[in-house]
């Protein structure tokens, strides 16, 4: 049943209750150690602390740091880490073992794949983005117009689209490379993967997906679309924690030939000859660097051994049971704050998370009339409804379906009713900017 399409259906606490009852994935709330009385609806920034992982970090950190120490490269297999993991990973985002590995930052990884991208395609001077991109992928993509088109006497040139629909009119045969987020970290927009994948290869170009809001969020086929890269952070619905490592997809068919922006030692054939030359090691392993962060590695591994137990069919089904819900809570309780969905209403094309903004253009007190984004996100946050917001006027709603429950839902609107409805948002403290919002 949708309820985003049953407005017949009354919902109220005891229908989510009741869902809550029903939902076979239930069972992995026990498995995060969420603070009481929080609704956390901002896993699609930084995921939920699972309840094994301090545990396993603290066993890297005092037995195999502390009591193994240089001996652990060796005896707990530290060096083959990113390579393990990436194989753990690969389930989740329809990839084959040996086909992922560990990155460093999303940004750096990102860097890694579009340059030995724009090498496979010489002779291309284009690259394809989009506008609505999450801002550090356009920035790495400058840095590697410059280097990608040093030999060919000037950078390559950019080309932004607003959205798949535009593709056709800048595709043509000069384009090297097309990079796209697959879920839209502003609006939750989800691209058709397959479809986009098709488009951009009958142009002879190479597809790199941007998978920060899809890995854990919905389930992706990158080897059923044939895409060519895919990179990816897994501190958001993975719950690797805090700056945990990026992950890289490289296409098996591309591995022998893809040369990596970085050359490092840990990506080299024989690393431990000490050679003067750099020789790639085989496979994806090549797109490794240098020393990875293993105590942030070992955060991830404690979260995948929660992953190893999703199904991920199960998983977007919540997911859009939640986001529905979220939806139609919305529409029937804060109308008259003329709060516009931003997110697509096409269960199809939405992810996992929803964005509001408050409609209206009159003013009072200095502030907008219906209510001010920033001011309510602040105001739930207040009450232990923690979403977040992103400028100029989105307040944005993850639901990680692994710790997400439609009770959450509901609370979380009857929050956001009340804090419209007293207008408790207006008090000066909700306005104050922390440096990150
Ligand atoms: C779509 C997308 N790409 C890239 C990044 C940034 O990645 P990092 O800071 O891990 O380099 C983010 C961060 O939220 C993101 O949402």
């Amino acid at each position: 049943m949708s309820l985003a399409t049953s407005p017949q259906l009354t919902i109220d606490r005891a229908t989510c209750a009741a869902l809550d009852a029903a939902d076979p994935l239930a069972g992995f709330r026990e498995r995060f150690d969420l603070p009481a009385g929080v609704v956390y609806l901002d896993g699609n920034s930084l995921g939920a602390l699972p309840r094994a992982t301090p545990a396993h970090v603290e066993l890297v950190i005092r037995e195999e740091w502390g009591t193994g120490l240089i001996r652990s490269w060796n005896d707990a297999g530290w060096f083959d880490k990113p390579r393990a993991l990436g194989d753990r990973i690969a389930p989740l985002i329809g990839a084959a073992q040996g086909e992922v590995v560990l990155g460093d930052s999303t940004s750096s990884s990102l860097f890694q794949v579009a340059v030995a991208a724009t090498r496979l395609r010489p002779g291309r001077r284009v690259i394809v983005s989009e506008r609505g991109s999450f801002p550090t992928d356009l920035y790495i993509l400058e840095g590697v117009q410059e280097l990608a088109g040093a030999d060919a006497g000037g950078p390559l040139e950019r080309r932004l689209i607003d959205d798949e629909a535009d593709l056709d009119d800048v595709l043509g045969d000069d384009v090297a490379v097309v990079v796209l987020t697959h879920v839209n970290y502003r609006t939750g927009r989800m691209y058709d993967l397959a479809d986009v994948t098709r488009r951009v290869h009958e142009a002879g170009a190479l597809m790199v997906w941007d998978l920060c809001h899809s890995v854990g969020a919905v389930p992706v086929d990158l080897a059923g679309a044939g895409a060519d890269f895919a990179i990816g952070c897994t501190y958001k619905y993975l719950n690797g924690g805090p700056g945990s490592p990026s992950f890289i997809w490289v296409a098996e068919r591309h591995q022998a030939e893809a040369r990596p922006a970085l050359t490092g030692w840990h990506g080299h054939a024989r690393p431990f000859d000490f050679g003067l030359d750099y020789a790639p090691a085989d496979g994806v392993a090549r797109f490794r660097v240098g020393t990875p962060q293993l105590l942030s590695v070992a955060g991830l591994e404690a979260s995948l051994d929660v992953w190893a137990d999703v199904d991920l069919e199960a998983l977007r089904e919540k997911s859009l049971r939640l986001t529905e819900l979220f939806i139609s809570l919305v529409d029937t309780r804060l109308a008259r704050w003329d709060v516009e969905v931003v997110s697509p209403r096409q269960s199809a094309r939405r992810g996992s998370q929803v964005a509001l903004r408050f409609g209206g253009d009159g003013m009072r007190d200095g502030l907008p009339e219906t209510a001010d984004g920033y001011a309510v996100m602040q105001a739930i946050i207040g009450r232990g409804v923690i979403g977040d917001f992103r400028a100029p006027d989105l307040m944005r709603f993850g639901f990680a379906p692994l710790y997400v429950s439609h009770t959450d839902v509901w609370d979380a609107v009857a929050v956001l009713e009340d804090v419209l409805a007293t207008e408790t948002w207006r008090e000066p403290r909700f306005a104050r900017r922390g440096a990150v919002t």
